[in-house]
This record gives structure tokens, sequence and C-alpha cells, in this order.
């Protein structure tokens, strides 16, 4: 039995209030009304007659709900057609989200559309007193996303990279954060050197898997808590049909996640190595 009141489990419509294109292949939609979100949860956006699927709440104020999306195959290459004015079908919120205490020092880890959700948690996260790094990263300057939003925040550090060097530090987030845990270790608590920075208390991530599976040993590594946003194939989204099941826990990732504490994911045979489709079959990351 689903503990997600009936409401959120069936779709309501919602009309399209205003459209951003953020880069050539990504948009935000921005729908009139909220779905009561918590940063890290997803809703399942249905489009009659084409398909149904999940997507990270980019921002819930209680207004209004925002979604970043990249246009990649059938499904939201239909949405990006979609405009101002135009109706869609949203169930949800669905599943866990990021956990924090007032006032702590935590490492946000975005790559790709993990920027939104990101965001989403930056923005609650600094009204509750916490002090934030964030590492943006991207291919190149051209994908890099949220930027402007992060920056706006008070309490916020931008750490931003790029593979190819166009804009901030070349090469990958990961290796900045691990720099920023290479100078914390040597400070904090009891530590006789001092550190510029204060120690993290915890690093949250959301971006591609084989990103989210360096943040977990680099974590894993300093003994920092984390919390990463990990992405199956989902259907129901409520933990009914088990699509999105992970090998060998078992845990539904639509309903025990989508974010996973990393004393989880380090359990996870699969994390980073394969992920099933619609219809089950493994395919190699
Ligand atoms: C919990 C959860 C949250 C998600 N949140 C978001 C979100 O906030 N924004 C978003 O754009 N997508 C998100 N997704 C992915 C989304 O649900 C769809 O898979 C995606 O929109 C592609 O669907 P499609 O039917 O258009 O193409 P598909 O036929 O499913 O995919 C086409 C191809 O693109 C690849 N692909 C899928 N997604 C991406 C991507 N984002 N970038 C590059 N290649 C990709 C697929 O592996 C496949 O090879 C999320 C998925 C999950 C499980
Ligand atoms: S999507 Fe159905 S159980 Fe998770």
């Amino acid at each position: 039995m689903s503990s997600i009141p009936l409401q959120s489990r069936l779709p309501k419509t919602y009309r399209i209030k205003d459209v951003k294109q953020e880069t050539e292949m990504v948009r935000t939609f921005t729908f009139d009304g909220s779905l009561g979100a918590r940063p890290g949860q997803f809703l399942m956006l249905w489009l009659p007659g084409i398909d149904e699927k999940p997507f990270s709440v980019a921002f819930d104020d209680g207004a209004e709900t925002k979604v970043t999306f990249f246009a990649v195959g059938p499904m939201s290459e239909a949405l990006a057609q979609c405009s101002v004015g135009d109706l869609v079908g949203l169930r949800g919120p669905f599943g866990t989200s990021y956990e924090w205490k007032p006032g702590q020092h935590i490492a946000l880890v975005a790559g790709g559309y993990g920027a939104a959700p990101m965001y989403f948690v930056a923005a609650e996260t600094v009204h509750h007193g916490c002090t934030l790094e964030v590492f943006v990263g991207a291919r190149s300057k051209e994908h890099l996303l949220y930027l402007e939003e992060l920056e706006s925040l008070p309490h916020v550090s931008l750490h931003v990279s790029t593979n190819d060097g166009s804009m901030g530090f070349k090469g990958f987030n990961v290796q900045q954060l691990e720099k920023m845990l290479e100078v914390c270790q040597k400070g904090g608590k009891g530590k006789k050197v001092k550190a510029d920075i204060d120690p993290i208390d915890q690093v949250f991530a959301c971006g591609p898997e084989m990103m989210l599976k360096a943040v977990s040993e680099l974590t894993a590594k300093y003994k920092i808590p984390s919390q990463l946003s990990l992405e199956r194939y989902m259907k129901c989204g409520y933990g009914l049909c088990g699509n999105c099941v992970v090998d060998p826990l078992g845990i539904r990732l639509c309903t025990e996640g989508p974010v996973v504490k990393n004393d989880a994911c380090i359990k996870i045979e699969e994390f980073g190595k394969y992920h099933r489709d619609a219809l089950g079959k493994k395919h190699e990351f």
C-alpha cells in the first residue's frame, strides 16, 4: 500500500505559464500551480498520446512549479514543442528529498540538468542559515545552467568548471570538490593546521551517474556524509510497478530514492555500472 495520497497519484492538469530557453537543448517550464514539492523530489509529466516521464522539480515556492529539461528523445522533444498556455498532466510530488540541519556548511555538486534541483536545494537551505559551496560543471560554457540564479543567492560560493576550460576550472567539478575537501581536512575541529575554510558538513549531488559515483567514492574516502540523486527508468513513480528497483538491495528509487544517502549508495552493485530500460534489459554506462 502506497503512503502517497490518491490526489498525488492521479494526474492533474496544469497550464504552462512561462518558457525559458536556457541553452540550445534545454528549457525551463513554469507551471501555474504548486505540487508542494521539497528539493530533490520529482514529478511525473504526462503528454496525452505521447508518454509520461519523471522530471526533477527545479523549483516549487507554493504558488508555481518549475521543471528544467533536455530535449533528447521522443517525449522530451514533444514537450519542447509546447508553449505558454498549453496544458500538461502532472502527478506528484514523489520520492525522497535532501535533508539538512540549519546552519550547516554544505557542498552541492551539479552536472547537466542537476543544476536545476540543486538551485532548489540552495534556495531553501540558505533560508535555514546554511552556507554553500556550489560546484557546477558542464562540457563547455554554453551548457552551464542556473549560474545567475545561484549567484543571486546569499551565502553561496560558486565554483564553475568546464571540460574544455571555456569557463572556470578546466576539468570536472568533482576534482574541484576534492581540492576543497583536502583543504578542509587540514583544518576543522581538533586539527592543528588551520584551514581558511570551515569543514564541510555534508555533500549533496545531482547529475550524470558517473559524476555521482565519483562523489560517492570521494565522500566515503573523506568520511563526509553525502546524499545523491539516483535515476532509473520509472513508470508508476510511487512504488507499485517495480521498474526502478536496484540490485541487490531491492530498493525502489521512486520511493526510497531518488535522493539516497551514500551509506546505501555504496551497497548498490549496479551503481555506476548499469541500468535497466523499460523492459528490464540491462545497459552499461
Ligand atoms: C527521477 C528522475 C528525474 C529526472 N529529471 C529530469 C530532469 O529534471 N530533466 C531532464 O531533462 N530529464 C530528467 N529525467 C529524464 C527524463 O525522465 C527522460 O528520461 C528524458 O526526458 C528523456 O525522455 P525521452 O522519452 O524524450 O527520450 P528517451 O528515448 O527516454 O531518451 C533518448 C536518449 O537520451 C538519453 N537521455 C535521457 N535523458 C537524457 C538527458 N537528460 N541528457 C542526455 N541524454 C539523455 C537516453 O539514455 C536515450 O539514449 C529524470 C529521470 C528520472 C528517473
Ligand atoms: S517506478 Fe514503479 S516502483 Fe518505482
